[in-house]
């Protein structure tokens, strides 16, 4: 059988067979869990029954919320959080990536602190906005940026610019890409299985309440479905968005050679090319990921990692495309648009987050995952595991996830064990049951080794 090798900038470990594990034990083990979840995480469920009242699911943002309740948090410094019922958590989600350089980082504080006493928001430009966008270009290697408030944001801008120089309307995305939640790239985020059609030329999946014009969707890491919908539709599509490596389905990292046929295709049938990089970004290494995995998208989208926890994303890329917004084909607007927070935060970073720093958080990095993938292949567990820069995380297969139906045909009750799990025992993942984690300045030895450690306990578990 032939082996499907993974970039080699990213990390992926399948460790041989495993032994199965009973679902009824599963099942029951869940049931344990959410007896235990109801006991420690009791003030949160108070706190949410207080503010179901006034914030629909009592979150600001749906992705927050997950049953029985959301844990709900009071203070959070370092890479440790705590919650309202008093316990201290590792944090392993770190807002999104979001919180790459840990909370309240004291450089991050010091230069927000400072920015106070100059203004927030001028809606004027600025030496200091123009600073930050220079600062952006040089790192992430393109001629211009537009800065703007959310990931969600950076991407409608990023296809409407598309769209506006390629004078096309159509867009084609990765099936189970998520992208924010803008009408046309909501489709196909999560689709259910049995709407989506043939896994080679999936079907778009478009939920109830979105507006999506022309969208097509292809399976990640497949080159040929690419090829065979451009040469039907090319001539509609202006752009091709995607994540270089998908990281809102677990981690799912490019076949070797995949993203320079992307970026082929894309020249040869007159479609941009879209790097969604809100997730990888600065998490991926010093320059984001484009620059690491070779392959130079026209457009790019910044967010999270790039603000220092303040809200700040941006949208840049080749001269050429960022005209369509000088000309004003594209209008982009925003009044938050390059607040001074979001500044302040550009040039501290670019400061803190050195090649050094981020080389050191990737060791750690690459210190979990051997150690958990020990420990998969000690108790033959149904998992494999997978990593790109600072970021990682245990896939439940044994076998690689190469794409959304990959994903969709892993144990979805292991994974909801273990979220269920690492929140009894003090440690925060993103919620969902793609979980993933990331090691950011403010982890060290000693905060690997609890996480490794949890994951033995757990494991244990799963085996008793
Ligand atoms: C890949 C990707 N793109 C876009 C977004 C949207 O970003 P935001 O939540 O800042 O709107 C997200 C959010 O998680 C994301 O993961």
């Amino acid at each position: 059988m032939q082996t499907i090798s993974n970039h080699s900038q990213t990390f992926r470990a399948t460790y041989g067979p495993s032994k199965p594990v009973d679902i009824t034990a599963i099942k029951k083990k869940i049931q344990e869990q959410l007896d235990l979840y109801d006991k420690v995480n009791a003030k949160s469920g108070a706190e949410n029954k207080a503010a179901v009242s006034t914030i629909p699911l009592g979150v600001h943002s749906s992705f927050q919320s997950f049953d029985p309740w959301p844990i709900s948090m009071t203070s959070a410094k370092g890479a440790w959080v705590t919650n309202v019922d008093g316990r201290k958590m590792l944090d392993l989600s770190m807002g999104f990536g979001a919180m790459l350089v840990g909370h309240l980082n004291p450089d991050v504080t010091e230069e927000l602190k400072k920015i106070l006493d100059v203004g927030t928001l001028f809606t004027s430009p600025s030496p200091i906005s123009r600073d930050a966008a220079e600062i952006l270009c040089r790192r992430f290697g393109i001629d211009q940026i537009r800065f703007t408030n959310s990931g969600t944001e950076s991407t409608l801008y990023a296809i409407r610019t598309a769209a506006a120089y390629t004078k096309k309307d159509g867009i084609a995305k990765i099936e189970g890409g998520y992208h924010g939640s803008g009408g046309p790239l909501m489709v196909s985020t999560k689709p259910p299985l049995d709407k989506i059609g043939s896994p080679e030329d999936p079907t778009p999946y478009v939920p109830p309440t979105s507006v999506a014009g022309e969208v097509h969707v292809v399976p990640y890491n497949n080159a040929e479905s690419l090829e065979r919908l451009f040469k039907k539709h090319a001539s509609t599509i202006s752009c091709l968005i995607m994540e270089p490596v998908m990281e809102n389905i677990g981690i799912v990292v490019p076949d070797e050679g995949y993203l320079e046929r992307v970026r082929e295709l894309c020249d040869e049938y007159g479609v941009l090319l879209v790097f969604d990089e809100v997730k990888t970004g600065l998490t991926a290494g010093p320059q984001g990921a484009a620059q690491r995995l070779g392959v130079t998208p026209d457009l790019i989208c910044l967010a999270k990692s790039i603000g220092g926890g303040v809200p700040l994303a941006a949208f840049g890329g080749k001269n050429e495309y960022m005209a369509a917004v000088s000309d004003g084909r594209m209008n982009h607007l925003g009044t938050f648009n390059g607040h001074l927070l979001g500044m302040a935060a550009v040039k501290v970073i670019d400061r803190i987050a050195t090649p050094e720093k981020l080389a050191e958080c990737e060791s750690y990095n690459l210190q979990a995952l051997n150690r958990i993938g020990e420990i998969i292949k000690e108790y033959e567990l149904p998992a494999h595991s997978v990593g790109f820069g600072v970021k990682g995380c245990t896939t439940w297969s044994e076998k690689p996830v190469r794409n959304y139906r990959d994903y969709k045909a892993t144990d979805f009750d292991i994974a909801e064990l273990s979220f269920l799990w690492s929140i009894n025992h003090d440690i925060m993942t993103p919620p969902g049951l793609d979980e993933q984690w990331l090691i950011s300045f403010a982890h060290g030895q000693a905060e690997i080794d609890f996480q490794v450690e949890d994951f033995r306990n757990f494991a244990k578990y799963l085996r008793s």
